[in-house]
């Protein structure tokens, strides 16, 4: 299903059934049993919306040599090819989403995207890249390109650096033989199927339990 049809059958299914208050205050359980119905299944075509927003990035070169499309693709493509494991694979990939709406601060919003399903890590190198990846170019802007030493004694620093060394200022080389979108599908799927670090988490397993 296209994305457009995919929305529209979204919307056919949530006007079945709805809570019946006008301001929170006055809900009832019966009012959050249909909303948790909903967010439930809501919460199962995530890794669909993620990969459409990453196809927004076909087509968006902003003067760069390859589009964010390739670039998305270039960059977890070298992380896998150099045995990264699948969440690492994934924030690879998914590092600059955030570019069509958060142009000022992108990387905070792949970060949030990515927080409940990647560890510690690898949402610190994701929130953080930007920084990281200004030791490449800030210099021929007119501004301070070792802005990253500010995070010098943070644990993560080290595999942030890596990051961008390896796989994200090296991946803008429009002769590079990236895997298609299609090839890293599966992985977002497994990776966005439940969250490992958020308050629903836990309240997920509870009812699984039940
Ligand atoms: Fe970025
Ligand atoms: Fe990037």
């Amino acid at each position: 299903m296209n994305a457009p049809d995919r929305i529209d059958a979204e919307k056919a299914h949530h006007a079945a059934e709805r809570a019946k208050f006008r301001e929170m205050k006055e809900g009832t359980a019966d009012d959050w049993a249909i909303i948790g119905q909903e967010y439930r299944e809501f919460s199962k075509g995530l890794a669909d919306r993620v990969l459409d927003h990453l196809r927004l990035l076909d087509g968006d070169f902003g003067g760069f040599p390859v589009d964010r499309l390739e670039h998305s693709l270039q960059t977890a493509t070298r992380a896998h090819r150099d045995g990264r494991d699948e969440q690492y694979v994934v924030m690879a990939l998914l590092h600059d989403i955030g570019d069509t709406l958060g142009s000022y601060n992108h990387p905070e919003v792949a970060a949030s995207i990515l927080k409940p399903f990647v560890s510690e890590e690898l949402h610190w190198i994701c929130q953080n890249h930007g920084a990281f990846q200004g030791y490449y170019y800030f210099h021929h802007l007119g501004m301070d390109r070792n802005i990253r030493d500010r995070f010098e004694d943070h644990p993560h620093y080290r595999a942030c650096a890596e990051f961008c060394e390896k796989y994200d200022q090296a991946a803008f080389d429009p002769d590079y033989d990236s895997e298609p979108l299609s090839f890293f599908e599966p992985m977002v799927r497994r990776v966005f199927e439940r969250p490992l670090n958020s308050m629903y988490a836990k309240a997920m397993e509870e009812e699984e339990a039940a």
